[in-house]
């Protein structure tokens, strides 16, 4: 135990090390939560790709978060990690301390420029008949509340015509049983998305949500490895003839983060690959 700590300090200390630049007035800065793994991570990658520096925030999992910088130092661009545990309220206070101190340490100014409110609890009790008040309150807590109080924590470093990108879901157009409550957070976040953008509006900062269908992280990788016909099943039911992979959300996101984005507010882009739209024939 004490050993494992040792080294990630020592990781942690070499991406400091790797990632710190002096303060300088072009640089842009980005939080993607979630970006241990998955879609956050791929819009990790992008976001630096595109020359901004990134702080990887991660639940749990500090090893794959270090990963995922690491990644981005190869590739020759610039982050640093952030642990806390978004079901919490202390823990949304954590991030919001933690990410100022990331970027002033390795900007020379804690400024925002792209806040993405990727990360969630993506599964809550399934059906209707089996969830239960603590499982609710927990999806609610971490994909609902967290967003909410980041935006609030962090509205004050983030500059005037920065970006808000929140990750929605296609579960908030298509019924399905068994993700009734994860479903519900997505929608309130269409609602927070198309409120907030008139709050902060004024100060040139566009507020949008992506909203993704069937992707190829751990989670879906799984379900198709455990069942073979899936992958043929969710192309099925989609306009176009592949399974979602998480660069396809990254690339949108870089798309509303960038200067071309900047009249696109309030909005929700469904990147589904065109998922459930209708008979094909
Ligand atoms: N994959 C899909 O098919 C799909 C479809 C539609 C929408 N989406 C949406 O896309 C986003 C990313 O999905 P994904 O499939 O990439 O997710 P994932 O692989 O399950 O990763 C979830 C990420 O969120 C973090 N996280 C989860 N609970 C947390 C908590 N309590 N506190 C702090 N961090 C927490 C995890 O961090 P640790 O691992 O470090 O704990 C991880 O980095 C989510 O908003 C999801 O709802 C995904």
């Amino acid at each position: 135990m004490q050993e494992n700590a040792t080294q990630e300090t020592a990781m942690q200390e070499t991406a400091v090390q790797e990632t710190s630049v002096q303060k300088n007035d072009s640089v842009r800065t980005a939080l993607v939560t979630g970006s241990s793994r998955g879609i956050g991570r791929a819009i990790a990658r992008r976001l630096a790709g595109d020359g901004m520096v990134v702080a990887v925030h991660y639940g749990k999992d500090a090893e794959a978060a270090q990963e995922t910088v690491e990644m981005i130092v190869r590739d020759g661009g610039r982050a640093f990690s952030v642990g806390a545990d978004l079901a919490t309220h202390d823990g949304v206070r954590a991030l919001v301390e933690g990410v100022r101190a990331g970027l002033a340490a390795h900007t020379g100014e804690a400024v925002l420029d792209v806040l993405v409110n990727n990360a969630a609890a993506t599964t809550s009790g399934g059906h209707l008949a089996d969830e239960t008040p603590e499982r609710f309150d927990r999806v609610f807590a971490v994909n609902v509340r967290a967003p909410y109080f980041l935006v609030q924590g962090l509205l004050p470093v983030l500059r005037d015509g920065g970006r808000i990108i929140n990750i929605g879901s296609a579960v908030t157009r298509i019924a399905l049983a068994d993700e009734l409550a994860y479903a519900m957070t997505k929608g309130a976040m269409e609602t927070f998305t198309r409120t907030l953008a008139n709050v902060v509006g004024e100060r040139r900062i566009t507020v949008n949500t992506v909203s993704p269908g069937p992707t190829r992280t751990e989670g879906l990788i799984a379900a198709m490895a455990a069942m073979p016909q899936l992958e043929g099943m969710l192309i099925g039911g989609q306009a176009l003839p592949w399974v979602g992979r998480p660069e396809d959300i990254a690339d949108p996101v870089a798309f509303l983060a960038s200067e071309d984005g900047r009249w696109i507010t309030g909005t929700v882009i469904d990147a589904s690959g065109g998922t459930y739209l209708g008979p094909k024939r």
